[in-house]
């Protein structure tokens, strides 16, 4: 098999190194690619904005498999520009109606309330209903949730507990265009209190594979505290997402949203991301995503024995891929991110990494913002590495991190200490 991969951060390299343990394997490119990427297969200076050059590399290459990390090239719609013209071409990622289940706050709203898919409550709000915005709000007590209803690169979610704060806040996304035309319309949340956590599926619109758990750590500061990032560690498994709450997911929101999908005659290819809410012992979605998530991915695939190759070869065969089982192991796995100087706002770049090599077995470095210069590893983006590491229990795998961290270094390297720690029995 020929694969291309599309995107460049922490979460493509996991999926790289995945793919490439495959026998199935014959040629891998990755575009753009980091650093890390380019010792598994082949980076390749493809624009993934212009739909047609990647067609012209996947005939010139005969690509058999085509994965898409990031979800704005999901959202703008290669599945459905490329599909017709290579029909035999498989791809992970969905079509471009399926993609509003991210692409739309709303769209996600209303299919989850067709599908009786529990969700927090919500009223959304148009540019020209600003007047009625403000009233709603008026109506309700803090926290105040607030979503741009399009894509707004992970920063659409505002969460306040002053009112007059949320209704400035209201005006600059929905009036003063903050978020672009993501905040054209906004949505009002009800404030769901609980643990969150994510979970992945592998489908083709008919069936699905349950991929391992995972918990992001959002926050840049220990504690959870100061701004949003797109996740500075991850874990996998939950510990609190037992069999029993897992057959809650299963039946009130995976199977409810396959079925969903199919009722609206919707294809879909690819993986669904579920990021989940703990609310007294009940599962509710806070968002859909449509691919994996990152960090997550980093802990995620690392857990998984089966081929990952083979089952995309088969996604688009109902027969084949119903047969297929998913195996994972028992291991735990736990990433940390390093992350640039003043990350996530602005923050440096170019600085040279040392301590990349030999690493012990049950460590994996990933690279995410980084590039190779004058044959040396410089950084390259606000989360440069994700060190995952595997061990018998989430404590173990934790400290195998954060050991291996220790031989690291660049200029205003950052992370968090406590990834896991609220996990780990006391
Ligand atoms: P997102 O950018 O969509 O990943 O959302 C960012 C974060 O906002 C989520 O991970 C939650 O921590 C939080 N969030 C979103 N919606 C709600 C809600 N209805 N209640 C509480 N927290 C929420
Ligand atoms: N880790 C969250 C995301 O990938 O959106």
């Amino acid at each position: 098999m020929n694969i291309l991969l599309l995107g460049s951060g922490g979460r493509e390299h996991a999926i790289a190194w995945k793919l490439s343990t495959s026998k199935k394997l014959k040629k891998l490119f990755i575009a753009p690619g980091n650093a890390g990427t380019n010792n598994l297969g082949t980076n390749i200076n493809l624009n993934t904005k212009k739909f047609s050059s990647i067609g012209s590399f996947i005939l010139k290459e005969k690509i058999n498999i085509l994965i898409v990390g990031p979800e704005n090239i999901i959202v703008e719609g290669i599945y459905d520009y490329l599909k017709p013209k290579f029909p035999n071409l498989t791809i992970i990622a969905p079509s471009k109606k399926a993609s509003l289940l991210e692409g739309s706050k709303r769209f996600a709203k209303e299919f989850m309330e067709k599908y009786k898919i529990p969700t927090a409550k919500y009223a959304s709000f148009k540019k020209n209903q600003f007047k009625q915005a403000v009233n709603y709000l008026k109506s309700i007590k803090a926290p105040y949730v607030l979503k741009a209803n399009g894509l707004a690169a992970g920063k659409g979610v505002v969460i306040l507990q002053n009112k007059l704060e949320a209704e400035k806040e209201l005006k600059e996304m929905l009036i003063d265009n903050k978020f672009g035309a993501a905040s054209d319309e906004v949505l009002i949340e009800e404030f769901l209190s609980g643990i969150e956590l994510s979970v992945f599926v592998l489908t083709n619109g008919i069936d699905y594979k349950i991929l391992p758990t995972a918990k992001d750590y959002k926050r840049i500061g220990e504690g959870d505290t100061g701004l949003n990032t797109g996740g500075m560690g991850s874990v996998s498994p939950v510990p609190f997402a037992n069999k029993a709450f897992m057959q809650k997911i299963e039946n009130l929101i995976i199977k409810p949203t396959i079925e969903g999908l199919k009722k609206e005659n919707i294809k879909y290819y690819g993986f669904i991301f579920l990021g989940l809410i703990k609310v007294n012992n009940e599962p509710k979605v806070i968002e859909y995503n449509v691919r994996l998530g990152d960090p997550e991915t980093q802990v995620v695939l690392p857990r998984i024995k089966s081929d990952l190759v083979n089952l995309f070869s088969k996604i688009e065969d109902e027969h084949a891929f119903k047969l297929e089982k998913l195996e994972i192991s028992a291991k735990c796995c736990s990433t940390v991110i390093l992350s640039s100087k003043g990350y996530p706002e602005k923050y440096t770049t170019g600085q040279s990494i040392s301590g990349l090599n030999t690493s012990e077995a049950q460590n994996i470095i990933f690279h995410a913002g980084t590039k190779k210069e004058n044959n040396k590893i410089i950084t390259n983006g606000g989360r440069v590495l994700a060190v995952s590491s595997l061990g018998k229990s989430i404590k173990q795998a934790t400290q195998n991190s954060y050991k291996r961290i220790k031989a690291i270094h660049f200029d205003g390297v950052y992370y968090r200490k406590d990834i896991g720690l609220d996990l780990i029995p006391k």
